[in-house]
């Protein structure tokens, strides 16, 4: 059997999306974009080595990741070219005199999955090259200047992605007599050969939407969306309750509504749990030495704490101006000084157990609301808080995510909007399932979007 060689392209600069650092060593889901990438084939029982096309410039980085993961893959770390086709050549010319399966892919299509490239793989006992393409939705025109010329039938067409798999002669061959035509342009590997050796068949493996290349701004919000769906499918915890057995956890606001429903899976699951609140042990989160007496009192019977999630807000739906002024001061002082205070407090035991910290927003958090103007700005303001401690704090080990639940049946929500059908709110049972999902994940610096299933 042939070796099967990953090849990760990482060596262009991502100008399209125009961050300080290309687009592969971008974040997401708690790692760079490049990472995931590379776990992904890592992981593919049918991948045997790995060799990383990078920047010269970025060499260093890549470098420290390979240290930082232990990939067990990684043979080669390649100096690219200026064009893709270059990064490629590279790869081509470091395997020359070895009889190798060439598995080219995007670093920066991340979410790869196992069935793309299993398919990939066994595609290329029977094909000498291997493209993975999916079906367009849109209708593709061909134009000339500022003109339609032709629009070609859509059921022939489709969108290429990758891998673009390879024997390595056959892939040697074709940009071997590429580079020998004076009018050569730039295409991608597929091309290289359907141009230069056209009798050699490239079949054509199912890609998938999720498979998708981070290329621009709005991009990254998708990869988030899609990472998240994901994790949540990885992260059933049904699977696997045993996973929080023995885990030490403090949810503040546990005596009701989703803190409660926390506490009641969490202690299910075989967690040691702790529950504060106002209305049962009298904790105030929006008092600093409040949080600190509960922690190191937790700490004081368990001698660590894994998880801290902190659930208690005061919503009071009113118009600012007739709000009683220490009102919105409880408010400010409960939703976000709380939170502060959570964070401040939780920082030493999460460092030592390399926990996890979980705070709420909701879902006004994107745009602010007539008669919730300090709820949904205090809740903007977690979210914004949560992203910039997760970065702080990634180094030590702690995560820190923030769930935000869409309308959720609680009895701060009865208090303030009346009943409402139970077909339109969450229950705050799913809210809690997908706290543990995240307590589960590897997520840091996430805002986890809980939605009511349309069925
Ligand atoms: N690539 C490469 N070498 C190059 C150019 C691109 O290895 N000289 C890699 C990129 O790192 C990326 C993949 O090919 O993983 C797809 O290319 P593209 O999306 O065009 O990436 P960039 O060239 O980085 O982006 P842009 O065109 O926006 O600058």
């Amino acid at each position: 059997m042939k070796k099967n060689v990953a090849i990760i392209l990482a060596g262009g600069i991502g100008s399209r999306l125009g961050l300080s650092t290309p687009k592969q060593f971008f974040k997401v889901a708690g790692k760079m974009v490049i990472e995931h990438t590379v776990d992904a084939f890592e992981h593919n029982q049918y991948i045997d080595e790995i060799a990383l096309v990078s920047n010269p410039v970025y060499i260093p980085e890549v470098e420290n990741l390979i240290l930082k993961n232990s990939w067990k893959k990684v043979k080669k770390v390649l100096k690219g070219g200026k064009e893709r086709y270059d990064s490629s050549l590279s790869a081509i010319q470091a395997y020359t005199n070895q009889d190798v399966n060439l598995i080219f892919h995007d670093a920066v299509r991340p979410l790869v999955s196992q069935r793309i490239i299993d398919d990939v793989v066994k595609a290329l006992q029977t094909y000498q090259a291997i493209d993975v393409a999916l079906p367009s939705t849109d209708t593709i025109i061909e134009i000339e200047g500022d003109f339609i010329s032709n629009i070609p039938d859509r059921s022939r067409l489709k969108r290429g992605q990758t891998p673009q798999a390879f024997h390595i002669e056959t892939i040697r061959k074709a940009y071997e007599i590429a580079l020998t035509d004076p009018n050569f342009k730039v295409t991608d590997d597929c091309g290289v050969v359907k141009k230069y050796l056209p009798e050699t068949p490239v079949y054509v493996v199912a890609g998938e939407e999720s498979n998708m290349k981070l290329t621009y701004k709005e991009d990254t919000y998708l990869l988030d969306k899609l990472f998240q769906l994901r994790q949540s499918e990885v992260h059933d915890i049904t699977q696997n309750p045993e996973q929080f057995k023995d885990k030490v956890a403090v949810v503040y606001g546990g005596s009701y509504g989703i803190g409660a429903e926390i506490v009641r899976l969490l202690s299910a699951c075989g967690a040691h749990v702790y529950a504060y609140s106002r209305s049962s042990t009298h904790t105030d989160v929006g008092d600093r030495s409040q949080v600190a007496d509960t922690l190191s009192s937790v700490f004081a019977k368990e001698q660590r704490i894994d998880f801290i999630i902190n659930t208690a807000g005061l919503l009071n739906k009113e118009p600012l101006i007739t709000t009683d002024y220490q009102t919105i001061l409880n408010a400010v002082q409960t939703n976000y000084m709380g939170t502060v205070h959570v964070a401040l407090e939780a920082f030493p035991y999460l460092k030592q157990s390399q926990g996890k910290l979980i705070f709420f927003t909701s879902s006004s958090y994107t745009r602010g609301r007539a008669f919730y103007s300090i709820y949904s700005s205090t809740k903007a303001a977690i979210v914004n808080f949560v992203q910039a401690i997760a970065q702080e704090w990634e180094d030590f080990g702690i995560s820190v995510n923030c769930i935000n639940p869409e309308r959720t049946k609680t009895p701060m929500r009865i208090q303030n909007f009346g009943i409402e059908p139970d077909n339109t709110l969450l229950t705050a049972e799913k809210v809690a399932e997908e706290t543990l999902k995240t307590l589960a994940s590897d997520y840091t610096g996430q805002v986890i979007d809980v939605k009511r299933e349309i069925v």
